[in-house]
């Protein structure tokens, strides 16, 4: 099949690249796409040098799937149009919680893309939504989960390459004594942290941790209860999340432990000594969702406690959409 890409250059599209060159799927032609500005760059992929073509110029009847890895407003002009002719598979926001779209974590509700007809449009979660009811899906499955509280850990590459730059240079401006300038970021964020992701909303939450407490519910169960805190640190890959979980029913931690260890995409590192649970920079470049600091909640005997930890650009954004593109192909696409 042919594959293209718009937003082809960014941090998403890049890594989308990395993944579809390491995949099994079979790949006849891969189309880059992005703004104008990068017309005509090129981009290695399987030893080919392949050109950058801009989104104006693109025809997208030339492949059947299109990751779109360009942010919102690219979307929702431009999906409608490229769904015409191809299947997109949309990164952004923008598609996520309507009604006829699938949003889709492929271990977990990947039967929702046998409505993809529909639309021919497929959305991936947000990042820190995907690792997160990655984890939840055993869990709730088998003890039924009634709420979760959820604090997030977000690494600056979620906020795309101008951001992942800023946190690089700022860093150097602070060790050389510099005047630190903010550009992406409504605060310093090198030495810092900076409890805001995305715009507010009227009730004092932000968008962010609306769409976390929205897309779980979409992709795991209407009825959970959730709340989250979204905040943003300086660590370059891999968001971090603290978990709190309350269940129906009563659970047990050899119990909790045994479906964790056998969750698809997960992995559970937790060893109650120096260094016996994960951080960011170890999960950077992994496939896998890291579960550690498993725990039970000494307030309440019906909730647990979690520490997850997953490279943001993989599970949380290129790697979920090319298993979306996989599933798609082995299943669904007659
Ligand atoms: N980063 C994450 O962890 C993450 C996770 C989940 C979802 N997402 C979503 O994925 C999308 C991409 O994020 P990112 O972090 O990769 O952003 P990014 O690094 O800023 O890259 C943006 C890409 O979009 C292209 N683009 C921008 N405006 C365009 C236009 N008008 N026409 C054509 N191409 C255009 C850019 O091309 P040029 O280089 O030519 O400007 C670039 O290739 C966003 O919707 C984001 O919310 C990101």
């Amino acid at each position: 099949m042919n594959f293209a890409i718009v937003g082809a250059t960014g941090n998403v599209g890049r890594k989308t690249i990395d993944i579809l060159e390491r995949s099994k799927l079979r790949i006849n032609n891969l189309f880059l796409v992005a703004s104008k500005k990068s017309s005509g760059k090129k981009i290695s992929f399987k030893k080919k040098k392949i050109k950058i073509i801009s989104l104006e110029n693109y025809d997208f009847s030339k492949a059947q799937i299109t990751f779109f890895a360009a942010g919102s407003s690219v979307a929702r002009k431009w999906a409608p149009i490229a769904a015409k002719k191809t299947i997109v598979i949309d990164n952004s926001k923008y598609f996520r919680m309507h009604k006829n779209i699938s949003l889709v974590v492929p271990e977990v509700n990947e039967k929702t893309l046998r409505n993809y007809k529909k639309t021919n449009i497929i959305a991936n979660p947000n990042c820190s939504t995907a690792q997160l009811v990655l984890v939840l899906k055993p869990l709730h499955d088998k003890f039924k989960i009634k709420r979760i509280v959820v604090s997030t850990y977000q690494a600056v590459s979620g906020a795309g390459k101008a951001s992942t730059d800023e946190l690089f240079s700022q860093t150097k401006d602070f060790l050389n004594g510099k005047k630190i300038k903010s550009k992406n970021f409504t605060k310093q964020i090198a030495f810092n942290l900076i409890p805001h992701i995305d715009k507010f909303a009227k009730d004092g939450y932000t968008k962010e941790e609306w769409k976390m407490e929205n897309e779980t519910r979409k992709i795991l169960d209407p009825n959970i209860k959730m709340t989250a805190t979204c905040v943003r640190v300086p660590v370059k890959t891999s968001h971090s999340e603290s978990i709190n979980i309350e269940f129906k029913k009563s659970y047990s931690l050899q119990k909790v432990k045994a479906l964790l260890k056998k969750a698809p995409g997960c992995k559970v590192i937790d060893t109650q000594k120096n260094g016996g649970y994960i951080t960011p920079i170890e999960a950077e470049g992994s496939y896998f969702t890291y579960i550690s600091r498993i725990r039970k909640d000494n307030s309440n005997k019906k909730a647990l406690n979690l520490w997850v930890v997953s490279d943001n650009l993989l599970k949380g954004a290129a790697l979920n959409t090319v298993q979306i593109a996989e599933v798609l192909i082995k299943k669904y696409i007659k």
